[in-house]
């Protein structure tokens, strides 16, 4: 039977914390949505800034070459708007001096806070010597990473895993390090770079990470879907933040979601077939407005298709939804799944709990 679906939800609230603040600025919650390439764009990111609770969105991974090359591609990801904020972009690197102008290009547009990647576990980013690679190389990361902070005034993340492998678990050693050279706060991914997105979240090891750094928040991070998840994830670890992808792709109000239940102690469910529909059309919407209809009707393909799983849309719908090729064809698959609504629950009760799968098996070969 479907819930009904202005029932509020409850949970126990959580004692009250001091605000957090990235060096001087302020976070609006400590919630924050971690980068997922390819999804956690401008028209998503307007998207959950609308729902609320958003402490801070980070752009996927740029490359800070690209950057400085000023390639389209890499200045389309950094596109940003008045509401989209505050923001920041996370780089990627293989060349200090790179890294270092990068930031300094990203200050001048206005960024608010660079996000450093040492966490991507993909060959094509590890091989050149970026992401979870540099968890295996202390002096030359620690040089980087000392050099961004020192050519810019903005505040300097940096979002890790736990280590390379399971013998070489580097996070609390890096963390205590970048405390020292200025950077403002470390996000943890609760995994190895060898474990990809198996096996589960190693709480303790984000808790070392804790017990570390002196004063800087630590972001604990992996697979937070609930309120439930995050208050273990932050009981457990101690960490003062935390960041949400996946869940936030399934759920895009867990955010509101977070800050209901933290002012007091109940929150609203996610939204039905019906509010995501109207979401999904609205970020459609705004893909239109940055890259016209042709490329956002192509670029909107990938959304589409976890939307509309989420919503539990029949396969044969979903497939016509992916060959729709003009503004007609669009609206018209539309059309036919709202009529239809979804294969289990109905169009205005709660859908049932989805998660978004990640790439499997061994990392090399994603
Ligand atoms: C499709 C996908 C793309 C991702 N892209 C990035 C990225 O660009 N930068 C990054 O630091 N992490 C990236 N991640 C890792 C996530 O930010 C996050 O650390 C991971 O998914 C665990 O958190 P979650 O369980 O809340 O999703 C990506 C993960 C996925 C599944």
């Amino acid at each position: 039977m479907a819930t009904d679906i202005t029932t509020k939800r409850t949970y126990p609230k959580p004692e009250a914390k001091a605000p957090i603040y990235y060096g001087p600025l302020k976070l609006e919650s400590r919630y924050l949505l971690s980068p997922l390439a390819g999804f956690t764009n401008l028209s998503f990111r307007r998207i959950v800034r609308q729902f609320g609770g958003v402490g801070l969105a980070t752009t996927d991974l740029v490359n800070s070459r690209g950057l400085l090359a000023g390639s389209h591609r890499t200045m389309k990801l950094i596109e940003t708007c008045p509401e989209d904020s505050p923001f920041a972009v996370q780089i990627f690197g293989n060349d200090t001096v790179m890294m270092r102008d990068a930031a300094q290009l990203l200050e001048a547009r206005g960024v608010h806070s660079i996000d450093i990647n040492m966490g991507c576990p993909v060959d094509r980013i590890t091989n050149n010597g970026g992401g979870a690679s540099m968890m295996c190389r202390r002096d030359w990361t620690l040089d980087m990473v000392q050099g961004v902070v020192e050519a810019v005034s903005i505040p300097i993340t940096v979002k890790m895993r736990l280590g390379w492998d399971s013998t070489q678990i580097t996070a609390p050693l890096f963390a205590r390090e970048f405390e020292k050279i200025g950077v403002v706060a470390v996000a943890i991914h609760g995994r190895t770079r060898e474990q990809g997105f198996t096996g589960n979240v190693d709480h303790d090891g984000i808790r070392q990470v804790v017990e570390a750094v002196d004063e800087i928040p630590v972001v604990g991070n992996g697979d937070i879907k609930t309120v439930a998840d995050a208050d273990y994830m932050m009981k457990v670890t101690g960490c003062q933040v935390i960041s949400i992808g996946r869940g936030a792709l399934a759920n895009p109000w867990i955010f509101r979601q977070l800050v209901q239940w933290e002012e007091t102690g109940e929150y609203d469910p996610p939204g039905n077939f019906v509010e995501r529909l109207e979401l999904l059309r609205r970020q459609f919407g705004y893909m239109e407005e940055q890259h016209g209809t042709k490329n956002a009707i192509i670029t909107f393909r990938k959304m589409g298709h976890w939307y509309l799983k989420s919503m539990r849309v029949r396969a044969a719908l979903r497939h016509q939804f992916q060959l729709a090729r003009t503004i007609d064809e669009f609206e018209a698959a539309l059309a036919e799944i709202a009529e239809e609504g979804p294969t289990r629950g109905t169009k205005t009760g709660e859908l049932p709990e989805w998660h978004i799968p990640v790439p499997s098996g061994p990392v090399e070969r994603w």
